[in-house]
């Protein structure tokens, strides 16, 4: 069996079922509308952005991206974030990140309104996704979540080790995997964690969102194990044009023929994360316009 779990195709029917809601939602309303913030003209955060607002025409969500330059003062940040609140015709915040190094991310984050907060990154909604009422789940875990729910019948009892203990993948991926109505066992391991390895050969899942090109390699999986690759790391490479390729926090190639199922990079999580996104954004727009 191909043990390639194509993130393409799941956030194809992600996207194919919101399309129809947003369809449905703008017979008598509005389309929803996002507000995209991008600060400075980092290559990757651009290129990101370009991707949601395609995604977002495409499913009939509005999109507004308000690029500001590096220099912007928090001050002036945290302004337009209160500006983007208390504007009607906005149903969703994003605050693209990461931001320039002289503005606390915190304290941008907790200025967006917790009902436009698509993102799910206020500590009110990461909150309620830790005891488990949650309004709007971080797209890249609840993501995952549906690429799992795909590869594998039932995560019940099912052993989950991340690695990354990150506030938008790490952490709320583990307070969804051990949920309820998920009740997978989960270790998180990070930058110290004692040997790794032993750690990743006993889970029946690995979900590697790290930021670093083959951290996880086959000897340290067992056979028939579901790997989920977070990473996006551009590494040079001279025959493409562009200079560069994108890989993973996976040796894809080394451990596709002993897994269950295994995401590629690109291909895998990323689009799943757009499509989660345009989700929990017409949810923004019908909560906000009491649909
Ligand atoms: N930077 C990397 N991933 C994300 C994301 O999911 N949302 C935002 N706003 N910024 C990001």
């Amino acid at each position: 069996m191909d043990a390639r779990l194509d993130g393409r195709a799941v956030a194809e029917s992600v996207r194919a079922a919101t399309r129809q809601a947003v369809e449905s939602f703008a017979q008598d309303a509005a389309p929803p509308a996002l507000a995209v913030v991008l600060v400075g003209d980092h290559p990757a955060s651009a290129s990101y952005v370009r991707g949601k607002k395609k995604a977002a025409a495409e499913v009939g969500i509005e999109s507004t991206v308000h690029r500001r330059a590096d220099s912007i003062s928090q001050d002036d940040l945290l302004a337009l974030v209160d500006t983007l609140n208390t504007d009607d015709a906005v149903d969703g915040i994003l605050v693209q990140l990461p931001l320039p190094d002289h503005i606390d991310p915190h304290a941008v984050i907790e200025a967006i309104d917790p009902a436009k907060d698509v993102d799910g990154f206020h500590p009110q909604n990461l909150g309620r996704l830790l005891i488990g009422m949650p309004q709007f789940t971080p797209a890249t875990p609840s993501g995952i979540m549906v690429l799992l729910e795909h590869a594998l019948d039932d995560l019940s009892g099912q052993r989950a080790v991340v690695v990354g203990r990150s506030n938008i993948v790490g952490k709320p991926l583990a307070a969804l995997l051990m949920q309820r109505n998920a009740n997978a066992t989960v270790t998180v391991c990070h930058s110290r964690t004692r040997d790794l390895a032993a750690h990743t050969r006993e889970a029946d899942i690995v979900v590697a969102a790290v930021g670093r090109p083959k951290l996880i390699t086959a000897d340290m999986v067992r056979e028939g194990v579901t790997v989920i690759d977070v990473g996006i790391n551009r590494v040079d490479d001279e025959t493409r044009e562009r200079g560069y390729r994108l890989v993973g926090d996976v040796d894809y190639d080394a451990i596709a023929p002993k897994a269950h199922a295994i995401t590629p990079v690109p291909g895998g999580v990323g689009p799943m994360t757009i499509a989660m996104l345009l989700r929990n954004t017409l949810q923004a727009a019908q909560q906000h316009r009491g649909q």
